[in-house]
């Protein structure tokens, strides 16, 4: 039976997987390892261009390793999850340092590279190198919690103890490259999180969670934590046509990327922008409340989801003159029409785009 799983997911992949991503059909690893790194938490759809654009400005690991990183955060902006670029970068040094430019084979040792994990090594090892290594992404533990009748959360170790080792003895002696993406794409295409296609699945008879009627409670969910709501204000410090930005501190959200200074809890706008960074305000006047004189207008609000919580952000346009040079390190006037090319996340350019289109019907008059 165990077998037979390997077979059936073999011979489902040639006729029904997918064969023609830009990644397959080819055992470079660079390519590989770099598909692979943007695949995980992100859709095959989403990662397309960006690994086009990568490889593009990138062609060999070698190119990424000796870009600055800002260059490569700039590139990865909008995918999300940035220490994976960070770590993306850290890892082209290391291949090029610790051996010579040339991926490693033995998956162990690969798996000792930065932002790389068992499951991610044993892939490359697979696809570039044929090697016999099973992997265990949150796609194969939703195929194997389901068609094997595992309980428990996959997350505990002794559910990712029991997955590993169900997952080393499905795997077979041969085409182990194969398998391994028939795994993935099943896990993408037909066996979903949500409704999943059963009727399609070369595992159905064989289903425990689909006998059992349990699709929906199996892989067993992470109980319901609350999702916080927290909150920002974004100032939005806008010179003519340039705008003030801040690269964010190493770590913690949007870590190493470029963003709008935010504004402490309880601190007044303008005798920040003032202390901080030394830019006098400019009267303006907010056409949508009608108020005259106002010194700062608040631009529409919206909230963004990361992994662990929700946060509400409430941009703040000041028009400002900056009087004196508080240009620490990391400080930067961006035009507006030069965000193209910056290390931003996806709502800091979803707010300067915005504030750009605004330019031909003037958000907010001037007055001075
Ligand atoms: N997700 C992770 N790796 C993948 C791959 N090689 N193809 C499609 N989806 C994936």
């Amino acid at each position: 039976m165990v077998k037979d799983i390997s077979l059936r997911l073999i011979a489902w992949h040639r006729r029904h997987g997918r064969h023609d991503l830009p990644w397959q059909n080819t055992t470079d690893p660079y390519r590989v390892w770099l598909s692979e790194i943007m695949l995980q938490q992100t859709q095959v759809a989403t990662v397309i261009p960006y690994y086009l654009r990568f490889l593009e400005r990138f062609p060999r690991l070698a190119d990424l390793a000796a870009a600055p990183v800002e260059e490569v955060m700039a590139l990865w902006s909008g995918l999300g999850y940035y220490a994976r670029a960070r770590n993306l970068h850290a890892c082209a040094r290391a291949v090029m340092t610790r051996h010579g430019g040339r991926f490693p084979h033995d998956p162990d040792v690969i798996a000792e590279l930065p932002g790389i994990g068992r499951s991610t090594a044993n892939s490359i090892a697979t696809f570039c190198f044929g090697a016999h290594a099973p992997i265990l992404d949150g796609n194969v533990k939703r195929v194997l919690c389901r068609a094997c009748g595992i309980e428990g959360q996959p997350a505990s170790s002794a559910v990712d103890k029991r997955l590993w080792a169900l997952a080393t003895e499905l795997m077979p002696a041969r085409q182990g490259a194969v398998y391994n993406q028939a795994q993935m794409d099943l896990g993408a295409m037909v066996c979903t999180r949500t409704r999943p296609r059963c009727e399609a699945c070369p595992l159905n008879d064989i289903c425990v969670a689909r006998a059992s009627g349990r699709t929906a409670e199996l892989p067993t969910p992470k109980p319901r934590r609350e999702i916080p709501l927290r909150h920002t204000t974004l100032l939005v410090l806008q010179d003519g046509a340039r705008v003030l930005l801040e690269t964010r501190p190493p770590s913690g959200i949007w870590g190493g990327l470029l963003s709008l200074p935010e504004l402490p809890q309880g601190a007044d706008a303008e005798t920040w922008a003032e202390q901080r960074f030394g830019c006098r305000v400019i009267a303006v006047t907010c056409p949508r409340s009608g108020s005259p004189g106002t010194q700062s207008a608040p631009l529409p609000t919206f909230t963004h989801g990361f992994s662990h919580f929700r946060l509400h952000i409430a941009p703040l346009l000041l028009r400002v003159k900056p009087h004196h040079c508080a240009m620490e390190p990391g400080r930067q006037w961006l035009e507006l029409a030069a965000t193209e090319g910056a290390a931003l996340p996806a709502p800091i350019r979803t707010i300067l785009d915005a504030l750009q289109a605004s330019g031909s019907r003037p958000l907010l008059s001037r007055k001075r």
